[in-house]
């Protein structure tokens, strides 16, 4: 056989991802039921994909929302359920045409993918990107189907990640390549809570300096939103929030006023501005309702912004609030995934600010717990114990 001048360029096929790892992960079964911790047979990553080695694993509310069937994971993913979604750690594996990323990359995983290329991430919105389109029905961006199974079913995966379990395989778009010497415990924050607390008042409100911002709801994403307003020079950061200790916590992270509800704030915020409202407010309420809306709306003024950050029951369609002062007084109603924020941007740009001491991310974590407490530290964040609690890998879960 002649030989060819030039090698033959090979098609990139994907692996077979054949069962090489046996794990374990927090599943649920269906709403209105715990966390389980069960065995996790996991396939290799294929084509796109890494698989990544976690420190730790942040419990944020969205799960929560899960467990209570305000979320409802879509089929074909459905149930079983890995939930968590606010992880970092550290490659230890790559698919064939991964080119982002290698193994010993330090990561943070992104709750939204930003692939880079899709018409969004284009135009510098790729908290909205296209392959986010999957998130609800947890099938993989590579290839429509699942890396992780429980009990021999396929499991659907919390935004395309799974974090409540040590290892993750995830799209190389959903992993963010962050420095080395940053701790990777606290990294895992910058992967939902952190951004998105942030990014609402940064981008989302765009606060300007010495404005008057109201942040409605002090857990992991609210307390966030209140270093946000500060950093981008609000004038008054007011924090509302029923539970003492979260008043507390937000005075230190730069409130300078608190309230313990906005029926209670509404007073004080009208007499402070001399009658005009807050230039801005951000709800992240654990769970929102719509008649919430309206009293948020009610606390700005005129041109003022209104941010809904926070989630709710997924089915809900109804609000409340005054449709003439909504077009009388020109004030806005502004919608925020991931704060607004690009997560190969900001990731490393929050990780920065956290390196220079200008962002404070270790006080955040109140408590962290072993993935088999995972209830407990849901029933702590329900009854106002935590800033935010986070799960702690170690060798023993490896
Ligand atoms: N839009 C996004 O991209 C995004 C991302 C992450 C989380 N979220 C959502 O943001 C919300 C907050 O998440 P979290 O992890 O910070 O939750 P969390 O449970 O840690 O904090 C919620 C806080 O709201 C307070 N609260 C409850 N009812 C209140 C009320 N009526 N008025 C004022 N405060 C009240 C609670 O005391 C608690 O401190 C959740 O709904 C979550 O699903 C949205
Ligand atoms: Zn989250
Ligand atoms: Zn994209």
């Amino acid at each position: 056989m002649a030989l060819r001048s030039s090698p033959r360029v090979m098609p990139v096929t994907a692996a077979v991802g054949g069962v090489t790892l046996k794990t374990k992960a927090a599943v649920l079964w269906g709403a209105h039921e715990d966390w389980q911790i069960e065995e996790v047979e996991q396939d290799d990553p294929i084509a796109g994909e890494v698989r990544v080695k976690l420190t730790a694993s942040g419990l944020c509310h969205s799960d929560e929302h899960v467990r209570m069937g305000d979320i409802i994971p879509m089929e074909p993913g459905g149930f079983p359920f890995i939930g968590g979604h606010e992880g970092a750690g550290v490659v230890e594996m790559v698919g064939p045409g991964v080119t982002s990323l290698a193994v010993g990359d330090h990561v943070v995983l992104g709750f939204i993918p930003a692939c880079g290329r899709c018409p969004s991430c284009s135009a510098g919105h790729s908290n909205l990107c296209d392959n986010g389109a999957t998130l609800i029905t947890g099938q993989m961006i590579s290839d429509g189907g699942f890396r992780s199974r429980v009990k021999g079913k396929d499991a659907g995966t919390m935004c395309l990640l799974g974090t409540f379990s040590p290892y993750v395989v995830v799209h190389e778009s959903s992993a963010i390549k962050i420095e080395d010497d940053i701790p990777l415990d606290k990294a895992a924050l910058v992967g939902c809570g952190v951004t998105t607390g942030w990014g609402s008042a940064v981008y989302s409100a765009e606060v300007k300096a010495g404005e008057t911002v109201v942040v409605i709801g002090i857990g992991g994403v609210g307390i966030n939103a209140v270093q946000g307003a500060a950093m981008a020079g609000a004038q008054r950061v007011i924090a509302i929030d029923p539970v003492e200790f979260k008043r507390e916590q937000a005075m230190a992270f730069g409130a300078t006023h608190t309230f313990s509800s906005m029926a209670e704030a509404l007073a004080p915020i009208t007499e402070l501005t001399w009658g005009r409202g807050a230039e801005k407010a951000i709800i992240t309420v654990g769970r929102i309702e719509g008649s919430m809306i309206g009293e948020m709306m009610a606390l700005i003024g005129k041109n003022g912004t209104a941010v809904v950050t926070g989630m709710g029951d997924m089915m809900q369609s109804e609000v409340t609030l005054s449709l003439f002062e909504l077009s009388m007084l020109q004030k806005r109603l502004q919608g925020s995934i991931f704060g607004g924020a690009n997560p190969r941007v900001d990731i490393p740009r929050l990780l920065g600010l956290y390196r220079d001491g200008q962002l404070k991310l270790d006080e955040l974590i109140t408590q962290t717990y072993k993935l088999e407490d995972i209830n407990q530290g849901y029933a702590d964040m329900n009854a106002g114990k935590n800033i935010r609690g986070v799960i702690m890998y170690s060798e023993e879960d490896y």
